[in-house]
């Protein structure tokens, strides 16, 4: 089946970029149909390293066509600096091979400033998001009073647009959070240079995927951020304004329902978290150092957007199960199994307690009111001391290690195809 959809099982952050890259191989069409430039994709290509905000991480591959979805928030001044530096580092970016929807929302750096002013308004109850203008943008597609990528296609009328918006939010900016506002015709001047690059660019991008599909070439779709922060089914209030699962592929590309060949879903071997909210497996001592790192590896457990350090836990298959059955996940792909080496005993969470109940399966949604009352039940597994980094073939994994990656097929019901062990494109292995 042509239609392959990744998603992160976790609270994002999985290593969903390198998973991508691998997979796009044999892919036509690498799209992205969730989020905006909150998202991080970090893609380790020989000693280069690319950071990807905004255009699908498979598109670094020559042969695909990079799509960016209608579900999408895009920020044109992030959206031209990244296809500057792809361009820089030698990859192809031209209107034959990369396509905006017409229909994606816009985020401008009004979006931004109200993004920093309400979280910041919050106070203990913030969220902690990226401050990229993820919420206010999709607020404003909400409100049907959102810009859209399509209005850049007539630059009277798009100004026009931008004067009304930005006249608007500074209203809301003052009058709600005391802050001076922007200066609109300057903005507007910046605002407009980038987004005519974006000109040719933009098109109804639903038709060419669906032509696509149609020819039997594979569309891997990538979902940014990671289930637990789904604007519905995530750790409400703490997750982000769009939909992460992969049901979000079909709205968010412009596809009707069509069937789907296979759902990744891709599982950092341990849990991470940036920003506030719930984290029953949260860990605070020094396996937290273990797991997260010091900062000097760009690999370690610090925020590819915000450099934020991220929070670290023990893996939750009750999170996983959960994600498993909300995405229809097919298979998985365990990413960084490396960093656990070393560690004498790995205690995995593998039910909830609530006062005196247990539970393997949730028994509401997972949002924050939910999870906050629970406190995870382990099975401590035993640990390795072997270093992974090297090894290519499963077989050549010591016995700790296939172990742990069984428990997570037997607790989880779906089966682990690939294990990552670097971040290096090459550092990858088979589990056939
Ligand atoms: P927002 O998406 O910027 O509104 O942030 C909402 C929440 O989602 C915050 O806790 C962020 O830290 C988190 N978040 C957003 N994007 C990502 C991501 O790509 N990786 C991990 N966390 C993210």
């Amino acid at each position: 089946m042509p239609l392959e959809i990744v998603v992160g099982t976790q609270w994002g952050d999985e290593g969903k970029g390198r998973v991508v890259d691998l997979l796009s191989e044999q892919a036509y069409i690498s799209a992205r149909y969730n989020g905006g430039d909150n998202a991080g994709h970090t893609v380790t290509i020989v000693e280069k390293i690319f950071k990807l905000h905004l255009i699908p991480s498979g598109f670094i591959h020559p042969k695909n066509i990079g799509v960016l979805g209608n579900g999408m928030v895009i920020n044109p001044a992030t959206l031209v600096e990244e296809m500057e530096m792809l361009k820089a580092a030698g990859v192809a970016v031209s209107p034959e091979r990369l396509f905006i929807s017409d229909a994606a929302q816009l985020i401008t750096p009004a979006h931004r400033l109200l993004d920093g002013a309400q979280d910041a308004a919050l106070g203990k109850s913030q969220i902690g998001t990226t401050g990229r203008g993820i919420g206010p943008a999709y607020v404003d597609k909400a409100a049907r009073r959102g810009l859209r990528t399509g209005e850049i296609l007539d630059l009277d009328s798009f100004k026009h647009r931008l004067e009304e918006h930005f006249t608007v939010m500074n209203h809301t900016l003052r009058v709600l959070y005391d802050h001076p506002g922007l200066d609109v015709q300057k903005t507007i001047t910046e605002y407009m240079e980038k987004a005519i690059l974006l000109q040719p660019y933009i098109r109804r991008i639903g038709p060419l995927v669906k032509s696509a599909l149609d020819k039997g070439q594979t569309v891997l779709s990538e979902a940014a951020q990671g289930t637990l922060l789904d604007l519905e089914q995530g750790s409400y209030p703490f997750v982000t304004s769009s939909c992460t699962t992969a049901a979000g592929v079909f709205s968010g590309l412009g596809l009707g329902i069509c069937p789907v060949g296979r759902v990744v879903g891709v599982t950092k071997s341990f849990q991470t978290r940036v920003g506030a909210g719930p984290f029953p497996t949260e860990l605070f001592d020094g396996d937290a150092i273990a797991l997260r790192g010091t900062g000097s590896n760009p690999w370690d457990e610090f925020g590819t957007t915000t450099g934020r350090p991220r929070r670290v836990g023990w893996l939750d298959l009750v999170l996983l199960r959960y994600a498993i059955e909300i995405n229809g996940i097919t298979e998985l792909f365990i990413t960084k199994m490396d960093i656990l080496s070393g560690l004498k005993e790995i205690p995995v969470c593998v039910a909830y307690r609530s006062g005196a109940k247990t539970f393997a399966e949730l028994e509401r949604t997972a949002d924050a009111a939910s999870l906050e009352q629970y406190t995870p039940v382990y099975q401590n597994l035993t640990g390795w001391s072997e270093n992974l980094r090297e090894m290519r073939m499963y077989q050549d994994f010591p016995v700790p290690a296939r172990d742990y990656i069984r428990f997570i097929e037997d607790q989880c019901g779906v089966p682990v195809r690939m294990i990552s062990v670097g971040p290096e494109r090459m550092a990858v292995v088979e589990k056939r």
